[in-house]
């Protein structure tokens, strides 16, 4: 098996992310195409743009999950851009504090449900019959190891995700019979992005020391591990593998 057929684009929701930048950067090696969007960090976006072109045909694009019509748009903008797309990874994310649910607003609780949950909603939503028309297409998710094992605090990522995994196995079951796969990945704690930045500015080092011992592999991990994961369910190379969430947490949640 190929890592990617030759004629079909890869699109990353949230590529600007400290996960999903490196999500583009693999894919980039390997698919003939990467269309990534991003909603605020645009120069980096840019930047990333041209990065990605050394290797591939790349373009971007803003999006605000909150904005339902947009998503559409978005998707077949990439797929107008690029002619079809072989996958849709899911890399965005609300960068959320670490509030106890007795704290958190109805607010808050609207802001990731519309970012992720409904946000994931619109992509399968225009995804699936643009997948079908093609005849083949995956979906694949990054969600968290939090739902396995829930840290205290991390209610506004967990909750919503859990729906988001919920919703890539009613993808697997309900469209495997289009050729359409769907699956997620579970990081851990992760040295980029949300978990670079909650290192830096949330608890005490000894918090995190303890943490980092709670981990099998004694270890957190980085963002190419969890890309390399993303880029193989993306892949024919997973083409039996549908439903499922993978785990990338170097064993934090067993
Ligand atoms: N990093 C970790 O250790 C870790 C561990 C477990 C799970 N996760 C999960 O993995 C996902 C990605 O995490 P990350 O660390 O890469 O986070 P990040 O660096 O904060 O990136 C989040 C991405 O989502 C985009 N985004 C945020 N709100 C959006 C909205 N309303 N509409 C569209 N795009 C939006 C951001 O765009 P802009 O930046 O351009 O605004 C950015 O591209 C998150 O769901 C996170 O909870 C991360």
């Amino acid at each position: 098996m190929t890592e990617a057929q030759p004629d079909r684009a890869a699109l990353v929701i949230g590529g600007s992310g400290g996960l999903g930048r490196e999500i583009c950067r693999r894919l980039a090696l390997a698919w003939p195409a990467v269309f990534f969007t991003y909603r605020s960090r645009r120069e980096p976006a840019l930047a990333l743009r041209a990065e990605l072109s050394t290797h591939c045909a790349a373009e971007c694009a803003p999006l605000d999950l909150g904005d339902a019509e947009r998503v559409g748009a978005v998707i077949h903008e990439a797929a107008g851009r690029f002619g079809a797309i072989g996958t849709i990874v899911f890399a965005a994310g609300v960068r959320i504090r670490q509030p106890y649910v007795a704290n958190i607003t109805e607010e808050q609780w609207a802001d990731v449900f519309q970012s992720e949950l409904m946000g994931c909603t619109r992509i399968v939503r225009t995804g699936i019959p643009l997948f079908r028309q093609q005849g083949h297409g995956n979906f694949v998710a990054v969600v968290s190891f939090a739902t396995s094992h829930f840290p205290p605090g991390d209610a506004l990522s967990a909750v919503p995700k859990a729906g988001v995994e919920m919703l890539c196995r009613a993808v697997a079951r309900e469209e495997g019979r289009y050729g359409i796969r769907a699956n997620a990945v579970a990081p851990g704690i992760i040295n980029a992005g949300l978990g670079e930045e909650f290192q830096r500015t949330l608890f005490k080092p000894e918090v995190w020391d303890e943490q980092r011992r709670r981990v099998a592999l004694k270890r957190f991990g980085e963002a190419a591990e969890v890309a390399d994961t993303v880029c193989f369910l993306a892949s024919a190379r997973s083409s039996y593998v549908t439903g499922q969430t993978i785990m990338v947490d170097g064993g934090l949640s067993l």
